[in-house]
Formats: structure tokens, sequence, C-alpha cells
């Protein structure tokens, strides 16, 4: 079949799902149901999410839950995650509640500075256009003024714009590169702004100069903030003495703390192990990154090339003992934002935000990475104790049970079955099964 639709976005939303139902499906009046069964009943509710972006036929739910009990540099939050996956907010929170009573969670900003590049191409003398770029410099914030005004009054705005010659990776290849600090919001809309003003400012002033002869060319080749956000980065960190890492699955601390940290030496060694180490940690980022309306795909983006800023990926996340003290800490670049975008659109994320007390992007910065921490503790603590399978297996039970459409009596035994029993794929079926028998 020919798939292929002209003017599709110009079709009612009726007509494209209309359209998907009877090309994609053999029984569309079913397809229909589904697709209409997540429309919001809030005709207004459901037009505002219809309009974040193009073509939307309906609304894809993840799971938002909450994680209480993270202290944090002294204060309790209760830290919304929006997530998929069973055990994360589990986990999240058992971290959470160990270590509210080991001192609770420590996290500092380290720089907030973001960074955007116009790339351009320029035959010709590199002196000559390295003394036109001091001349203009100038021009590149005066021309600029009116788009960084509001963030100037706010603290933030352009931090400095350098000429970097990167003719050593391609031919007659430059940058603008600048930096930028842009306080609370993200700050994607601010900076590739100032990005294409430079951009006109730099074509301007080129063509007007007189140091270049007719045959020099300058041709802006593309303007765009960088996610890769090293300066932009946050430290969460917990300690305590070994003696009190001990609880229910903790009765040697001495050897659990080496185990772990050893664990942790793993994966800053080995990029296999590292990237699951690491993908423990985005389980609890991303939760908190989606719930406040951030965008995660520049996060994720960003914090896997600082991950591998030294040449090989390795791990995210640090431990030590030192002088009987276990530290376990994390170091990663986080560009948050808490105002502007989704943060007042979408009204869940506005209830997020309000949750955790309308935090600076900064104080989202410690919250998120200590969400990190507390998973990746919390996945490394299992992993070197009981092994990952028993809780994960266990929240994960729910998703059997749903699966096979249970009915209320079927679930209430085959919950009770299971308090006791190892829970597996198989083991459920089977049971289920007996059940039915
Ligand atoms: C699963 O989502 C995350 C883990 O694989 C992380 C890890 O291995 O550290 C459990």
């Amino acid at each position: 079949m020919n798939n292929a639709v002209a003017g599709f976005s110009k079709l009612s939303k009726k007509e494209k799902i209309d359209w998907i139902a009877n090309e994609y499906f053999s029984t569309p009046g079913e397809a229909l149901n589904i697709i209409r069964n997540y429309w919001n009943s809030d005709e207004k509710l459901q037009q505002l999410h219809d309009e974040f972006i193009e073509n939307t036929i309906t609304n894809l739910y993840i799971p938002l839950g909450v994680a209480p009990n993270f202290l944090i540099n002294g204060k309790y939050k209760t830290i919304p995650m929006a997530i998929e996956e069973s055990s994360v907010v589990a986990a999240a929170s058992k971290a959470a509640k160990f270590w509210a009573a080991r001192g609770g969670f420590k996290a500092t900003i380290i720089d907030t500075e973001k960074i955007g590049q116009v790339h351009f191409s320029f035959n010709g003398d590199a002196e000559k256009l390295q003394s036109f770029f001091q001349q203009i410099k100038p021009k590149f914030f005066s021309d600029t003024q009116s788009i960084t005004k509001n963030m100037q009054e706010r603290g933030g705005g352009i931090l400095d714009i350098q000429l970097k010659d990167k003719c050593n990776l391609l031919e007659n290849y430059y940058q603008l590169h600048a930096t930028f600090e842009t306080k609370d919001s993200m700050g994607a809309n601010f900076i590739n702004s100032c990005l294409e003003q430079f951009a006109a400012t730099l074509k301007e002033e080129f063509l007007d100069s007189a140091l270049f002869s007719e045959k020099d060319t300058l041709t802006v080749i593309m303007s765009i903030l960088s996610n890769y956000v090293p300066n932009c980065v946050v430290r969460a960190e917990v300690s305590c003495p070994i003696e009190e890492l001990a609880e229910k699955h903790i009765t040697n601390p001495q050897e659990f703390a080496e185990r772990f940290v050893q664990a942790v030496q793993i994966a800053e060694v080995e990029p296999f192990r590292a990237v699951t180490h690491n993908k423990g940690i985005m389980n609890g980022i991303d939760a908190v990154v989606l719930a406040t309306g951030n965008d995660f795909r520049a996060v994720e983006a960003g914090v896997h090339a600082y991950a591998s800023k030294n040449g090989q990926y390795t791990s995210l996340s640090h431990a030590k003992i030192e002088n009987g003290i276990f530290t376990f800490w994390l170091e990663i670049p986080l560009a948050l934002g808490t105002v502007g975008g989704l943060t007042s659109l979408h009204p869940l994320v506005k209830l997020c935000l309000d949750m955790l007390e309308k935090p600076s992007a900064r104080e989202l910065m410690e919250i998120t990475a200590v969400a990190g921490l507390a998973q990746n503790f919390a996945a490394l603590r299992s992993l070197t104790t009981t092994g990952i399978q028993e809780g994960h297996m266990k929240m994960h039970l729910n998703n059997i049970i749903n699966q096979f459409e249970a009915t209320d009596e079927e679930r209430h035994l085959i919950k009770t079955h299971f308090k006791k029993t190892a829970v597996s794929h198989s083991a459920v079926v089977e049971f289920i099964e007996s059940l039915r028998k």
C-alpha cells in the first residue's frame, strides 16, 4: 500500500485521525476509540495540548509519581518524577529515606554558563579576520541590546564572544563562540536570537570592512546554541561514616562500602558498564526534567558528551572511602529552566514546580542532580547486595497482572502468593494459569 499523503498538516484533527485509522488499521473503529479514549474531556485543556506540536492526534500518558523525603541542603523536598519504568520512583523514595537518616544530600552549583556558536567559513588572511573581529566585537553587544535588555535586568546576558579558528578541523572553518548567563530560563530562544543577530552583524560588517580584498569571502553556515554545557554543572553528594551504612540489607557496612566503590570504579574504567551505570543516573534525571517541562533530549545529549570529555566514556558518579567515611558524588551538566517554555503553559508542569516550591533554575539543577545520585545509589545498592531483579520484578508484577487482565480476586491472590515467592514472568504466568484452570 502507498501510505504517502499530501497536505496532511492542513487537514482538520478529525480528518487526520480518520486518515490514520483507515490507512493503517483493519478495524478503524477500534483505533479511533483508543485515540479518543486518551483525549481530555476538558476541551480547552485538550486544545492546549493539541497546540504544543503539529499533527496532534491524542495524548500519550506517562505516570507522574512523587518521591518524598529528599533532604537536600537541610530542606525536605518531594520530587515529582514522570517515568514509565516500574521501579524508578520506589527506588528514589527508598534512597531518599536512607540518606535523610544520614545527613541528607548536599548539592552545589559549580557554574551556570551556557554556550552558542555562529559557524562560518572564511577564505582569507586569518590574522586580518582576527583584527576585524576585535574591531567589531562591541558591535555584537550593541546590536543585540534589544534582545538582551530584559535578560540583563534579571542579571544575565552575553558573557563573552570569541573568534575561534577551526581550520585544523575543516578548511576555512571559523566560529563565533559565545557564552551566556540565562538566569532562571533554559535560554534556548534567547541564545539563538542573539546568535542570529551576531551572524547578521558579522555579514554586514564584513561587507563594509576595508580590511578585506574582493577575493575574500565570508559565509555564515549556521547559528545555534550548543547543548554541550560543560560549564553549567552541578555537584550532588552524600557521605557518612561507614558504620552508619548498616541497615536490613547491609549487615557488613565495611564490605558493602568497599564493594560499592568497586562497582563505581568498574563504571569509571569500562564503557559497557559506564553506559548502563549512567542510564541508571538518567532514570532519575530525565524523570525530573520531564516533570518540570524541561528538554530531556538536550540534557541527555549534553550529559553523555560530558561523560566522554576526557576521550573515553566514563561514569558520571564517583565514590571513595577515606578515614572511615564513605562519600558518593556526581557532577553533571544540566541546562534547566524554571521560567519560559512549558513551565507556565502546561498545568501539570506548573503544579510540579509549585510542589518544589517554585525553585530557581539553580535550585532545580540541585534537585535534579540529587534525584540522579539517589537513583544511582539505589541501583548500585541492589546490584551489589540482593541483585536488581528482586525489587524490579516486585514492581513489574503489576504490569504482568494488567497484561493478563486479572480480576480483583485474582489480583489479590497473585499479590499474596508473590509476597513470599520470587517474581519472574514465567512464574506469574504459571500461577495465573493455575488459578484459571
Ligand atoms: C535500569 O533501568 C537501570 C540499571 O540498569 C542501572 C544500573 O545498572 O546501574 C539498574
